[in-house]
This record gives structure tokens, sequence and C-alpha cells, in this order.
């Protein structure tokens, strides 16, 4: 028997790789789970292709080929609410949404500070339809009160450190563990809202919390964190990433600490780029309650501003599973949190690339190589050698938001009955197709 050069064929697709420069219509090359290659149509390409039997091409006529997407803040729920979320399920969300890789936080019961759990989820993991990367907790039991054993999170194989959902409010906690990070060259990353200042909040401080009585999460809560944290960052050298940044202020600090050469990235999610508080009044819905809050529509252009100029690195989603019960009470009851990998490639489209902010190819590169570069993951890439993650996008598929669609367990969105533009087709994780519409 003759193997064949290559197990998969994607053709006729405009493969877009920000990594690679690369931008037009090619041939994707796939063996052995892994890229062989990205290349134009050639004589001698076809005639390499002349064995390969029909059904192992996959024709990407009038769709984007890009690397497998990477959503680096992700809820998996498990150990702990599996009635939520599983892993398993957050993996058939992620391919649903075209992730191929997700990070997932610390966040569960137990909490990720431990090697066995990381293990557990690791084992868990095994065999998803996504690739699952584990970010350890920085303070034992998300306490943020004694340093969890870093070292040997990091040789478990914690990507980062973070205690997402609570911000490490002890400014001598945080600096040590920058001073740990920086040893074992990983990132920290920081939820930014000072505790403090938050205290019981339930949405931003603006026009809207007064009018609707709602106790705030100002926006100056954010800005503090993040100007204390630059400052550590600066005095550590220590890499330094902000999650789901939200307020301009904050946007316009870490673009001068950028400026400044400190070693600092940042993510914002679609739903701070694509909603305002003004929605909250309309009908409470509880799916909009979420930390750090939806803001202004000054806000909401600052963070779009620093998607375009580079000053945030990322987009990441923050999906955050809760279930119909528990979301199913008054706005201040309510849990903070949304659903978001299986709507975040519309979102991007609809309201980034339609409205002219960015192209196809800046998208992709904040879904794509950003991340893999600040967390150090496979992929990002389709350079050959290495992992088939590939996403395959439909970028003008007209579709609405429905509850029954979401593969993940929960469906906690309020995004529901939005009109979207742009989707995944067909998710490839290492070779193998996961996910087809
Ligand atoms: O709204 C949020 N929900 N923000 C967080 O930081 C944590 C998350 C959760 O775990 O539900």
């Amino acid at each position: 028997m003759t193997t064949l050069k290559y197990d998969t064929v994607i053709k006729n697709g405009l493969v877009i790789d920000p990594a690679l420069g690369f931008g037009k219509k090619a041939y994707v090359l796939i063996k052995d789970g892994l890229i062989a290659g990205v290349e134009r149509e050639t004589a001698a390409l076809k005639k390499a292709l002349k064995n390969i039997p029909e059904d192992k091409f996959i024709d990407a006529e009038n769709l984007l080929v890009v690397p497998g997407l990477i959503d680096v803040h992700v809820h998996l729920r498990e150990p702990g609410r599996e009635y939520a979320e599983t892993i398993e399920s957050g993996c058939r969300a992620a391919a649903a949404g075209g992730f191929t890789s997700v990070c997932c936080m610390p966040n569960t019961n137990p909490c990720i500070d431990n090697q066995e759990t990381v293990k557990f989820v690791q084992d868990r993991a095994q065999n998803c339809d996504a690739r699952v990367y584990v970010f350890g907790a920085i303070t034992k039991n998300l306490e943020g009160k004694e340093l969890s054993e870093i070292g040997d999170l990091v040789s478990i194989g914690v990507v980062a450190i973070t205690d997402d959902g609570h911000y490490v409010q002890n400014p001598d906690i945080m600096r040590r563990a920058l001073q740990y990070s920086w040893m074992f060259n990983i990132p920290v990353a920081q939820h930014a809202e000072d505790e403090y200042l938050c205290a019981g909040g339930v949405m931003n401080e603006s026009f809207q919390s007064t009018r609707l009585g709602m106790k705030p999460r100002p926006a100056v809560a954010e800005e503090i964190a993040v100007l204390r944290d630059i400052a550590l960052a600066r005095i550590t050298g220590a890499r330094l990433h902000f999650q789901h940044i939200t307020t301009k202020r904050a946007v316009n600090a870490i673009r001068l600490a950028k400026k400044e050469g400190i070693n600092i990235t940042a993510e914002a999610t679609p739903h701070h780029f694509v909603l305002t508080d003004d929605e909250i009044g309309r009908e409470f819905n509880t799916n909009l309650r979420v930390n750090p809050p939806i803001r202004t529509a000054e806000d909401r252009e600052a963070v779009i501003e620093g998607l375009i100029d580079g000053t945030i690195d990322c987009i990441a989603t923050d999906h955050a599973p809760h279930s119909e019960e528990e979301k199913d009470c008054e706005f201040d009851q309510a849990p903070s949190g949304m659903i978001g990998m299986e709507t975040c490639l519309g979102l991007v489209k609809t309201y980034l690339i339609d409205k002219g902010y960015l192209n196809w190819a800046d998208a992709v590169r904040k879904m794509t190589i950003n991340p893999a570069r600040i967390f150090k993951l496979k992929g990002g890439t389709l350079a050959v050698g290495s992992p088939a993650d590939i996403t395959v996008i439909d970028p003008n598929r007209k579709w609405k938001v429905k509850a029954e669609n979401f593969r993940s367990k929960s469906k906690n969105s309020p995004f529901i009955g939005y009109q979207l533009s742009g989707q995944a087709a067909l998710t490839i994780l290492g070779g193998k197709v996961v996910f087809k519409r």
C-alpha cells in the first residue's frame, strides 16, 4: 500500500495567517496531524495532489481558512459545577465557535491551586474537541492571602497564573507573584478591579446605576488596579497580562506603559466592545450582569481604539456559564458572567470588521498568534510543522443567535435574538474535523 503524501487538503479557501504575513487563496496541506504546507496552486502542486482521493479534499470556496482560534479566558466549571458546564461540553462549545484551544480559569471547586486539580483537568480534557491549557491560581483558594505553590503549578504544566474573579488586592502578594512568575517565565493574568471600590457592586457606576438604584462598580476601580500593577510590572520586569479591560482610562494607562516598554499585554471581550450599560435598564436581563461590568459608550469606544492600535493584544470571551436557575432572579441577585465562545466570531465580524474597525487579518491575529505568543501555546499559525489546528470561517453567513443552538450546557447569553454575520463553518483539531456546520 502506498502512503498518501497528505491526509487532508483544504482547497480554494482564502488563507489568512497573520504570523506568516499570508493572505491569499491557497491550499492547506495536512499530514499526520500537522501542517505540511500552505501553497498556491501550481502545476507542481497539482501533480503532487494527483493521487489524493476526492474524499480527502475539503472545499473552502468563498470561505476563510485561518489558524485555529485561541480563547485565553474561559470558565469550564469542572470540577465543581458540572451542571453549568463540563470540560467536555465547554470544548464542544469552543469547537462550534471556531476555537481549537482554550485557557481555563482556576475558580473551580476545588480551586485549581494545586497539582492534583491541574492533573484532573488535564486528564478530563484528553480527547475533547479543543486543547485545554490551565491557568493556576495566584493565591490559595483565590483568597488573596497566601501564594499558591507556583513552582509546583508550573512544573505540572500551567501556562499562567490568575485569581480571575478577584483582584489580588494585597500589593505585596502581587509583587511576589510577579517575582515568582518572572523566575518561571510565565505571565501573571490579572482581573483588575479594586475590590474595596467594587464591594457589593453589580453594574457600572454611571447615570444608569443611579437611575436604576443599583450598587456600582466604578471605572476608577479598574483604573487604580491597572495603574498599581503597571508599577509592579515595571519594578519586577515580570510579564503581566490584563484580563478583560473595559475602561477608557485603563486603556490609556496600558497604552502609555507599553510605550515605556513595560512587559504588559491585554485582552478585551466581545461584550465590552459591543454593549453599553444603557442596555441594562431595558429588561434587567441578568445575562448582562458581568464582572467587570458593561461600561459606557465612551469606554466601549476606547476599548475599540485599543484594539485598533494594538494596545489590546487579544480578543478573549470570558465564557462564564451559569445555569438558568441561577440566572432566573433579580438583576442584583444573579451571579455575574455570560457565555461567549459560540457568539464571539459573529460579534467580531459584525461589530468590528463590518464597521471598519479591524480587518480580518487584525482580528485573526488577536485570536491566534498574539495569544499563542503571550502564553506560549502551540499553534496560532499555519507554519509548516505546527499542529493542524484550523478554523474555516464562512465570513458572510447571516445567522440569528438562538438558545437552543448553543452547545454549551448553559444558555446565559445576552446576545440571544441578535442577528449576526460570520460564523465558523468547520473546525479542525490536530488534523481531525471536530466541528462541521
Ligand atoms: O462575570 C464574571 N464571571 N467575571 C469573572 O471574572 C468570573 C466569572 C465567573 O466565573 O462566573
